[in-house]
Formats: structure tokens, sequence, C-alpha cells
């Protein structure tokens, strides 16, 4: 594990000291059954326990959700922090100091240079906010009283002013940072007369990431007709980067702690976000002024796996729409797009219809591809032949992509849109030429693995036989042994890298130090396999006739390799031999099948 800046062997001493069953048992009540742990799964909303913990394999599994993990796992997940995060954590809680870290110069200079960023970044949105409570903040304090928000909101979300260009940098000064450091952190910024206050006479936003530290801001002006720009953010910086920052996700994962959420509102900017916490609806983030990236959606999808868009609806919106949802679809979330009426924003919307209003929009929202269908209709006169063959053409590109079943759905969507048979737009679509995913590579690997798959669709049962004895071996059930393995034929390497940890007695919760979900979620599978039988002989039968399959998949690859070699072999000693070897080969499949009678 080199990305993570501690060995492994530390991981190790840590895993040995810190038991599963304290580490979870801090966080949530458990109850003990038996020789079962079980809790309610802090990870979904349940009123009977699903989560069990094994103490001996050092890993938790919920049955209702399907997650499961070992201690790092739920601590990054309960959490929602990094997997460092998670190792400093779990250290705290197990009384193991943490290793110095070992990182080059330029890297050390660097966590000081952001530390130093990210302290003055916090003393400068405390002061700003009691400049905002001070008599010089009272004009700003009542314009956002005028738009609706109150004390405790804007408490909550610590907004502040800047008086003027210098007050700030005096203060920071006299506190000790030096003018290069005010710089750096984008509080001030250097001028021929030396530096001034970025953000001066404005309304400032503090930008705070999901650790709760102030990274940036945003600041507004409280005059709209001057000709400045509304809203200045901070410069990408040591601290701060847009591609990477949702504003209120902090908020939201203090909420997803506390209350649970369904989903995340995706919104236009931080002043609706704001107001709509003001009416009571939290699960709402912001990006800040910028278009929804890959990065922003990775930290999303640590949150909730459904996202509503409430973005603007002007054409460039809905442009910038249309790619959020590609983004977001593309790692597999449930995307969902909110359409206000009236060219309102959601503040402007909340403001005038209120919360309840609001909230049935959200309700009533459009499946991202029924959004771009009806955005993509918009655009035609349907009326109108030749503007109509356009716009089907245009449709069809976007179902062609789409699973099967999805595009049985949007057909028919479609079909009702354009008021055309769908049988037609069927025999249409198929005529589509498929993009294939350009960033998802072949390997060898999977070449082997597929030829694996197809032939067990003739001799089916192979792939179901191998996984479940491997999920046998692995949870170390009492009618499971393997000794033969010259037989197991893991063409795959990540099985094979499993059933190599397993003979070496792995313990389950030890795997996540070697495979990663995301990437292995073949793996996880076996991990958390339901062993769903009736009575314990049906299992202790099952794996028999597993292993049985097992040997009779080796074997047949072994005869059609020796059959390979026959065609190709003139020499008669070789024949002999390999006319032997099949004999032998064919007797021990022989005898496989008579003992299955
Ligand atoms: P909007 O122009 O939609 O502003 O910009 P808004 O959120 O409705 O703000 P109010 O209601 O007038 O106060 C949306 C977002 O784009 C960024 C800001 O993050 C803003 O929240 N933006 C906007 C800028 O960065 N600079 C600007 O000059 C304007
Ligand atoms: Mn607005």
């Amino acid at each position: 594990m080199s990305n993570i800046g501690v060995d492994s062997s530390f991981l190790d001493r840590l895993k040995s000291k810190a038991n599963i069953v304290d580490v979870i048992g801090h966080y949530i009540s458990l109850q003990k059954r038996g020789k079962s742990i079980l809790a309610c799964c802090p990870f979904h909303m349940e009123k009977t326990p699903s989560f069990h913990i094994n103490e001996a394999e050092q890993y938790y599994h919920c049955f209702g959700c399907g997650d499961g993990g070992d201690i790092f796992k739920f601590v990054r997940k309960y959490e929602n922090v990094d997997f460092m995060h998670a190792v400093e954590i779990i250290a705290k809680l197990a009384g193991v100091e943490m290793p110095e870290v070992v990182y080059n110069k330029e890297i050390v200079e660097l966590k000081k240079r952001k530390n130093k960023a990210l302290e003055i970044n916090k003393v400068a949105a405390k002061h700003y906010n009691e400049n905002l409570f001070s008599e010089a903040g009272a004009k700003a304090y009542q314009y956002l009283t005028d738009r609706g928000l109150s004390r405790k909101t804007i408490i909550k979300f610590g907004l502040g002013y800047s008086k003027d260009y210098h007050e700030m940098i005096k203060y920071l000064r006299k506190l000790g940072f030096k003018d290069s450091e005010i710089v750096d952190a984008g509080v001030g910024q250097a001028s021929a007369n030396g530096i001034y206050d970025s953000y001066n006479e404005r309304i400032t936003f503090p930008i705070i990431d999901v650790y709760g530290q102030v990274v940036g801001f945003s600041a507004r002006i409280l005059d709209n007709n001057k000709q400045i720009a509304k809203y200045k953010n901070t410069a990408a910086n040591i601290t701060f980067d847009k591609s990477r920052i949702l504003y209120g996700l902090n908020n939201v994962k203090k909420l997803k702690q506390t209350d649970g959420i369904n989903e995340i509102l995706i919104l236009e900017g931080q002043m609706d976000v704001i107001k709509l916490f003001e009416a009571g609806i939290q699960n709402c983030v912001a990006c800040l002024g910028t278009a929804l990236t890959k990065e922003h959606v990775t930290l999303l999808k640590r949150f909730s796996e459904k996202i509503v868009l409430s973005l603007d609806g002007d054409s460039a919106g809905q442009k910038a729409t249309f790619k959020s949802i590609d983004i977001l679809e593309s790692q597999n979330l449930d995307v969902r797009v909110v359409k206000i009426p009236e060219k309102l924003d959601p503040d402007e919307f909340v403001s005038k219809y209120g919360k309840a209003a609001f909230l049935k929009l959200v309700e009533n929202a459009k499946t991202g591809t029924e959004y771009k269908l009806e955005v993509l209709a918009s655009e035609y006169n349907l009326k109108d032949s030749f503007e109509k063959s356009k716009f089907l053409k245009q449709a069809l590109e976007i179902l062609k992509n789409l699973s099967d079943i999805d595009k049985e759905i949007y057909l028919s969507t479609l079909s009702k849109i354009a008021n055309m048979p769908i049988d037609i737009l069927r025999r249409n679509l198929k005529g589509v030429p498929v993009i294939i995913n350009k960033g998802m590579p072949v390997s060898a690997k999977d070449e082997g693995e597929k030829q694996q798959e197809v032939q067990s669709q003739v001799n089916d049962g192979f792939v179901t036989a191998r996984k479940f004895v491997l999920a046998a071996l692995l949870h170390k059930k009492a009618y499971a042994s393997f000794k033969e393995d010259e037989y197991f034929d893991l063409v795959d390497s990540e099985l094979k890298k499993l059933y190599e940890l397993i003979k070496q007695n792995i313990k389950v919760g030890d795997l996540y130090n070697y495979f990663n979900e995301e990437e292995s979620p073949q793996i996880f599978d076996i991990v958390c396999y339901k062993f769903n039988f009736d009575n314990e002989a049906s299992e202790v039968k099952f794996f028999e006739d597993s292993i049985k399959k097992i040997k009779l998949r080796s074997l047949e690859n072994k005869k059609n390799i020796i059959n390979e070699n026959m065609r190709t072999t003139l020499d008669a000693d070789n024949r002999k031999k390999l006319i032997n070897e099949m004999n032998e080969v064919l007797q021990q499949i022989k005898k496989i099948k008579t003992e299955e009678i």
C-alpha cells in the first residue's frame, strides 16, 4: 500500500491492536447474541439489526444493505474521511502512536504552507463574522436578513463581512502572520502598494471542506449595480481547488450522520444552498461558479447514490446539466433533474412558493434521460416532418448507449413524445452504432476470464461452483477442504490471489488490505457470500458437487490441450505419450462422472 504514507507493517500492527468490536462499538451500540455481535446498521435505516460483526475474522457485514469491510472501511464510511484520516482516528482510539511519516523535504514544506494557509483562512473567517455583527457590518447584515436569512442561519454558515481593503490585513499582521503567508492563503492580494484584502467590502461566505476546514471564500457585493463581478471566489491556490470542493457538503455530511439523507441536491449557487437550508431543506450543495467535475462526483458518491440536479434552465445551463448528467451516470449514480418554472433559481422559487412546492418539484424530478429527451424535443417543432426526423435521430443517439432495459423504457417515452410506434423506433435504434466506452481496456486477464465464462455457458455451473468453493474455504466452513488444487484452474489473477491468501489462512478482515471493493467486486461477492441452504447436509452436498464440477472443468481443459497437441504432433513417440495422457484423463473423468450417479 504505497499510496498512504505509512507502511503496511504499521497497518498490520494497528489491526492487531484495534479490535473491530471496540472500534465499531465506539460509534454504535452493539448487541451480543450467542456468538454473533449485532447492531442496527448505521449506513441505512433499519429497526431490526442486520449488521453483523465477526470478531474472529475481524470484519463486519450488513445483510440489509450489503455493506461490509474491516475497521478502516468502517471508519472511512462512518466518518466520511479518506484512508489516512481513518488510520489516524483508529490509531487514536486504540492508543497506538502514529509512526513518523517519512516525507521528502518538498512535501514537508508544502504541508507547512498548507497548514499556515488553513490557519489564516480560519482566523479570517472568524474575524469577518465578527465584523458582520459589528456596526461596520450593519448594512451587510441588513442585506442578508432582507434576503430572508435568519440570524441562526447566518451563524450556521459562518457568513461575514470585509470592512475595507486594510482592516483584515492589519488584524492578521498583528497576529503574527507574514504578508507572503496572507497572500498564499488567498485572503490578501499583492499590489504595488503592498497587500490588500481580496474580499474588500463584500459579504464573505467561508468555503468549508468535508473535514471542517475553511479552504477559501466566496464573496458577494452588496450592491448589484456595481460594474464588478457579483461574486469573487478565492483564486486557485494551495488550499482551494474549485473542481474538488462543493459548497455545503460539510453540512450534508453532518446531516447524514444525524438524520440520514435519501439524496443530495446540486444547486447553482451558495445563496441557493443557504436559502434552502433556511427553508428546512438541508441536503444541498453547490458548485462554486464551475461545472460539475469527476472529482466532485467522487466526493458526492461517498455520501449518496442519488443525486438531484437543480441547475439553471437557460440554454447554457441546460448544456451544463447534460454534461453533469453524463458525469454522474458514468459513475453509476441515480440522477434526477428538477425543472424549476418561470426561470427562477431555487432561492427565488422557495421565496415565492415555499418549501412544500419545491419538494414537490424534487419529487417529480425527471431521470437524466427523460430530461435530455424533453429538452431536445423542446428544441424542435415536432409537427414539422423534417424537424421531427432530425429530432428522432438525435434522440436515438441519446438512447444508444443505455442498457437494454433502459433502452426499452426510454423507447416508450420517446414513442409518446414523438407520437411514433415503438417498433419502428426500436428497429432504428438497432441501426445506430454503439460507441464502446474507450476508458475500459480489455486486459489479457479479462480475455481469459471471458473465455472461461463462455465455456461455462456450455458446461454451466462452473462459475457458481468456483464462487461457492472459494467462499466456503474463505469462511472456514467445517466441511470445506480442498487438497487437490492442481485442479483449480483459476485463470483470473484476482481469484488466484484470493485462493493463495485463503491457503495462507487469511482473516476475512485482512482481505481489505489486498483488494479494493470498487476494483474487485467479484472478490467481495465471495466475502459477502450468502450461504442459503435448507440444512447442513445439502450445503455439504453442494460443496462436494462443486468440487466435482471444478475437477471436471480442469480435466476437460486438459483434454482439449492434449487434443490440440495431437493434432499438431507428427512424432510417433510423442503421440504415444499423448495418447496415454488422454486415456488417463478420460479415466479420471469417467471416475468422477460415475461417482456422481
Ligand atoms: P448566480 O449568478 O446564479 O448567482 O451564480 P446566485 O447564486 O443566484 O446569487 P445571488 O442569488 O444573486 O446572490 C451562481 C454561482 O456562480 C458563482 C457563484 O458561486 C454563484 O453562487 N458566481 C456567480 C461567481 O463565481 N462569480 C460571479 O460573478 C457570479
Ligand atoms: Mn439567486
